[in-house]
């Protein structure tokens, strides 16, 4: 542009680097090698073979069973976002930034980068034009069904996805659990519960409370709470499907349940959690809440991993009202918490408690 632009766009070609944006472009498309280097990283657990202080790419790599050389090339890359780090001499430690890499970390999220790149999200990711051009999910095209049912197909395939929402959730359960003021005593239902991670939280943080952890029952095979003996006596599982079924309860949880599916199955399973409902009992929709302006949130991201692997989507404060209306229900307000999700708090529209 040299002399001849206003100073404005000579300022905004200078942020571009004098390319018109290009370069930064092609920074964001080589985004997905830094995951892709995450989940190699993951997989081998280089983490866990650094927890005990640092070590020569050579040591590392038959440790970890790899090649020395490749090895090298992918902790340079985690290194750059300060996971690892190198000495003088080349050998590689692992940073604060990297523990929850770590299987044995508290926190760990390994399981959930193993999901959040697995093939079922990571496949249909790449393939986002098919959504854009039919509108709909991209993954029954590649895996011939739809996504809950795969993993009802064999245990190791939804190990993955069970173990990595399991992980992914340890990191929130606690913080939404203690931001939520919930009641002291009666029952409360996490549907679509999972390994029971949240309800565990809900019982910690609520001794006069009793819980029902209710999923499938390949799920529930795999639950957590019977590890926690301070709650024992205070839960139950129930299985079954819960657009038909809901046990009855006082509160009834939907922690990153309603973002998976469509509009009119939410409103179907809504409908069967009103119909469980104590009276004076509330539901509570666990989800992001999109806002109405385009600042980065991680909703936002998840939204097209639902677009692309599911049938659902995250929704805002207005969908979530229109939802809950549909079925009888009534949003009486919205909770934030320290995490990216938020309590969306109903009661049914006919109860005057
Ligand atoms: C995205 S995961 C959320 C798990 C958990 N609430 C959490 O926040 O970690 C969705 C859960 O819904 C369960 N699910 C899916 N379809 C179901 C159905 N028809 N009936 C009961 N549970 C179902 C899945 O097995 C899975 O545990």
């Amino acid at each position: 542009m040299g002399d001849t632009g206003t100073a404005g766009e000579r300022a905004a070609d200078g942020a571009h680097g004098g390319d018109g944006g290009g370069a930064a472009l092609v920074e964001a498309a080589l985004g997905f090698v830094f995951p892709a280097a995450l989940r190699a990283a993951a997989l081998v657990r280089v983490a866990d073979h650094l927890a005990e202080g640092p070590r020569a790419p050579a040591e590392l790599a038959a440790a970890t069973a790899t090649d020395p050389a490749a090895l090298t090339r992918v902790l340079r890359l985690l290194a750059t976002r300060g996971l690892f780090g190198e000495d003088a001499q080349g050998r590689f430690r692992l940073e604060a930034a990297g523990q929850a890499l770590r299987s044995d970390a508290p926190g760990s999220v390994r399981d959930a980068i193993l999901m959040i790149t697995d093939r079922t999200f990571w496949l249909p990711a790449g393939r986002m034009d098919h959504c854009l051009n039919t509108g709909g999910s991209v993954f029954e095209d590649i895996f011939n069904q739809p996504f809950f049912d795969h993993f009802a197909q064999d245990a190791e395939t939804a190990a993955v996805f069970h173990d990595g929402m399991a992980a992914m959730s340890g990191v929130e359960n606690g913080p939404i659990a203690r931001a939520y003021d919930f009641p002291k005593t009666g029952t409360v239902v996490d549907v679509g519960g999972g390994q029971g991670g949240f309800l565990a939280a809900v019982l910690q943080a609520g001794p006069g409370l009793n819980g029902v952890l209710y999923d499938r029952a390949h799920v529930l095979a795999g639950h957590r709470l019977a590890d926690e003996a301070a709650l024992a006596g205070r839960w139950s599982t129930a299985e079954g499907d819960f657009f038909t079924d809901v046990p009855k309860g006082d509160v009834l949880v939907l922690k990153r349940i309603l973002h998976d599916w469509q509009d009119e199955q939410c409103v179907g399973l809504l409908r069967a959690c009103r119909r469980a409902l104590a009276p004076g009992g509330r539901i509570l929709v666990v989800d992001a809440v999109v806002a109405p302006d385009n600042r980065p949130h991680q909703a936002k991201d998840l939204d097209l991993l639902m677009m692309a692997s599911l049938v659902g989507r995250e929704r805002t404060h207005e969908d979530f009202r229109a939802l809950l209306a549909a079925a009888g229900l009534r949003l009486t307000r919205v909770v934030p918490t320290p995490t990216v999700l938020s309590v969306v708090e109903a009661q049914a529209l006919d109860d005057a408690a």
